[in-house]
């Protein structure tokens, strides 16, 4: 069918599941029929608008282009799309910003209310019906079985090689009836290649040959350089002192600048062997597996650069037995990120004194993408980092301050905060301790002093000593930013 005729058969005010995680397996064609849809029934008076659930960020011709038709009532769990974050931030579309891991789970509980269509990207379609997945699994298995109707996207653009890469696990359940998970290396296999679909719930079957996002990354800056090298100390002294393998544990890493530097820095060091149990594989993590450092990468998507993209589809034999993809519910999964001990490494927007993590709003309130799934793994990994330059918007902010404008990873849920200045060590700390390592190791120094003072002043005037602070002046820290007019530049 054409994308215009599938598009045809969704329902304004229905909820869509689509595929897609960090810019892959999203679906293309029929987003963008959709949203010509959008905006043709707006030119004549009428609304169209979805409710649009998916794995996690998608690309410009899914979120962007229905964003820009206006036509996203509901958004979840996960959105970096500059378009759709403008319409959220000003209050015309809303967004529930969810652990990834959670997604499934709730879909299956019921608390997410019913889903209208499945609309799925796929490599290929077997004979007997089972759909090859393509670059990401997300929630695909979970969309098929939920909903009413199914549209397939095939993408010629996918590599047939992608064929067999994938596991998906057909064995959770709800409670009382949910079992362990058998799953106790990166790279055990517990599951299917294929995704079961009911045949009689399919609508329409389109075609496609357009590639994923892919967006390009910045070589890492020095201060990315500056946080993976304090890592990689910190890693070694982990070794020395029997705290961690010389193998490290299985790695989990936030995407962007940063973490692709880490990964870099870990290709120059002396660890081998090492697994990675994570979300997304993005170029750092090719590289290491080209490297040979490491043996296996196990996430839910890839999230590459064009020329990473392309060398992987020119490669794939390569790396098919050194890669599985499963549904985000296994690759962020509490129960096995615990018993795994991934090492989670991921970004904030800013820090407080006392180990408190704002990863989503900038100002408290105007939301950057969401949480992802940092909160999976930092509350359950064996070692929770948070890395982060120490500035922000130029130098005109400091990322470490007296109190978080929102709080998305709890104190106890942040073991370690790096930045280009140093790393600040926090297990086994009270919150006073903390505040001295975190000023002293983390801030940068134009804003040390200012924090120290904060602190000091926080002791004296503080109604309990405990974690001490002055809650009306925490938030000034923010305040006087906005006046200066810098934060939106
Ligand atoms: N105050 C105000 N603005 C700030 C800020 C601060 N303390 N820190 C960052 N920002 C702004 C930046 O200036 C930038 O704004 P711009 O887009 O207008 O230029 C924006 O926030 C993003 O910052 P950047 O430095 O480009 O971030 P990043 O690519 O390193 O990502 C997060 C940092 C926190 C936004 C990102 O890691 C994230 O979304 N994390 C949550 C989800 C997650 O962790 N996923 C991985 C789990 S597997």
């Amino acid at each position: 069918m054409t994308a215009e005729g599938a598009a045809g058969l969704i329902a304004s005010g229905s909820t869509v599941g689509m595929s897609g995680f960090t810019g892959s397996g999203y679906p293309k064609a029929v987003p963008m029929a959709l949203a010509a849809r959008m905006e043709a029934e707006r030119a004549a008076g009428n609304s169209f608008r979805l409710r649009v659930w998916t794995g996690a960020s998608t690309g410009p011709e899914l979120d962007g282009a229905l964003a820009r038709a206006d036509g996203i009532e509901f958004r979840l769990p996960y959105n970096s799309d500059p378009i759709a974050r403008e319409k959220i931030n000003r209050g015309e579309m809303e967004y529930f910003d969810m652990h990834l891991s959670q997604v499934a789970p709730m879909a299956w509980q019921g608390f997410l209310g019913p889903l209208d269509t499945a609309l799925i990207e796929v490599t290929g379609i077997r004979p007997d019906g089972a759909l090859i997945p393509s670059s990401s699994v997300g929630n695909n298995k979970t969309w098929l079985d939920r909903a009413s109707q199914v549209i397939v996207e095939v993408n010629r653009w996918q590599n047939p090689a992608l064929e067999g890469m994938h596991d998906i696990y057909y064995g959770t359940a709800l409670p009382p009836h949910r079992v362990p998970i058998p799953l106790v290396r990166a790279d055990d296999r517990i599951g299917e290649i294929y995704l079961r679909c009911d045949l009689d719930k399919v609508v329409a079957i389109v075609e496609t040959d357009a590639p994923d996002r892919n967006l390009p990354f910045a070589a890492p800056d020095e201060a990315a350089r500056c946080i993976a090298g304090h890592l990689m100390e910190f890693f070694h002294h982990e070794v020395a002192r029997k705290r961690l393998p010389p193998s490290l544990l299985p790695l989990q890493s936030g995407v962007g600048n940063i973490a692709n530097a880490v990964l870099s820095g870990l290709i120059d060091s002396r660890f081998e062997n090492m697994t990675a149990y994570t979300e997304v594989i993005q170029d750092g993590m090719l590289d290491l597996l080209t490297s040979g450092k490491l043996r296996i990468a196990s996430a839910t998507a890839f999230s590459l650069s064009p020329d990473a993209a392309a060398s992987l589809n020119a490669n794939l034999d390569r790396f098919r037995n050194k890669m599985i993809l499963r549904p985000q519910e296994i690759s962020n999964h509490p129960e096995l990120i615990r018993r795994l001990g991934c090492i989670a490494m991921n970004g904030l927007i800013e820090a407080d004194i006392y180990g408190n993590v704002n990863s989503t709003h900038v100002m408290g309130s105007r939301i950057q993408n969401g949480i992802g799934g940092s909160g999976d793994f930092a509350r359950n990994g064996y070692v929770s980092i948070f890395m982060t330059p120490s500035t922000a918007k130029g130098g005109k902010i400091s990322a470490i301050v007296p109190q978080v404008s929102h709080v998305d990873h709890i104190n106890q849920d942040v073991q370690v905060i790096v930045t280009e200045q140093g790393l600040a060590d926090l297990r086994g700390l009270s919150p006073k301790q903390r505040a001295k390592v975190i000023i002293e190791n983390c801030a940068h120094p134009d804003y040390r002093p200012a924090l120290a003072d904060y602190f000091r002043r926080a002791k004296q005037g503080s109604y309990g000593q405990q974690t001490p602070s002055l809650p009306g002046e925490a938030l000034s820290w923010h305040q006087r930013f906005m006046d200066t007019g810098s934060m939106r530049s």
